[in-house]
């Protein structure tokens, strides 16, 4: 930024709103306001992605540059200018379309899932299986992705996507499911999973739903064809409007007990 010029800049656009019965000072602060408005945003790192506590916590005038003066302003607020706007009522399609970076690796494996001729419940779990790594977070994705879309799918939906967060992990010759073989380059060749995620496997297995959850993972596809661009959500909006009760609030905004959730999507960085 060229201090000078934007300096000069600054003042003139106060200059333009002064009045003859401003006072000195208040003819200061509106020179100080225009300067604060007309500077760039910094946005902080969500506390939960910065693994630097000191400067996950630094004050908001942390951004000042040489002589002491404001380099950037801070991005506290509500609407994030680096992401599209969202409608007033979002859908869950709407996710798609403004909120996940990218969904292909969602949309593919149910796309997969519907060229298989699975049953739409498996369709829509294939669909959303994976959207806490995609849009939300992504340690323990199976459990924030069914914790985020439990009061609107079917129960077996939701236990399908927790549970297919340890099944991937366990291989089941019966339906052709393999060890993924690049997860022995992501997490190492003697990777054991943790205790806790053999205990889901084991309490999937179990279950007279297990079946479902393993259809997530044999739909859940570990390398993509990055010619194949061409699949869109819309593709999905009859299983999605049949199988997904859409609350007619909008997501975030139904009071239910995971509204936080999509409104921490929709509003990823504010302070407020
Ligand atoms: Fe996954
Ligand atoms: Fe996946």
């Amino acid at each position: 930024m060229d201090r000078r010029k934007f300096m000069q800049n600054a003042a003139a656009v106060a200059a333009a709103s002064f009045t003859a019965e401003m006072t000195l000072s208040q003819r200061a602060e509106a020179f100080e306001g225009v300067m604060i408005e007309g500077l760039p945003y910094h946005f902080s790192t969500p506390v939960i992605c910065e693994p630097d506590r000191e400067r996950s916590m630094a004050p908001p005038g942390s951004n000042i540059g040489p002589g002491g003066a404001p380099t950037s302003k801070l991005m506290a607020g509500m609407a994030d200018p680096r992401l599209p706007p969202m409608p007033e009522k979002p859908t869950l399609l709407d996710f798609y379309r403004y909120r996940i970076p990218n969904p292909s690796h969602l949309l593919q494996s149910a796309n997969y899932a519907m060229q298989n001729n699975m049953d739409e419940k498996v369709i829509l779990a294939c669909l959303l299986h994976d959207i806490s790594v995609e849009g939300f977070l992504r340690t323990d994705h199976g459990f924030w992705g069914a914790q985020l879309v439990r009061p609107y799918v079917d129960e077996e939906v939701a236990w399908a996507i927790q549970k297919h967060q340890a099944l991937r992990f366990f291989a089941d010759d019966s339906v052709g499911y393999d060890y993924p073989a690049v997860y022995r380059e992501w997490f190492g060749m003697n990777y054991e999973v943790e205790p806790w995620v053999q205990a889901e496997y084991v309490e999937a297995k179990n279950h007279r739903w297990y079946m479902s959850a393993r259809l997530i993972t044999l739909n859940d596809l570990y390398s993509f064809d990055p010619n194949v661009t061409d699949i869109e959500i819309d593709q999905f909006e009859d299983v999605v409007g049949r199988n997904f009760k859409q609350p007619k609030e909008g997501l975030g905004f139904d009071g239910s007990p995971v509204a936080h959730m999509w409104r921490t999507m929709i509003w990823p960085n504010s302070w407020l």
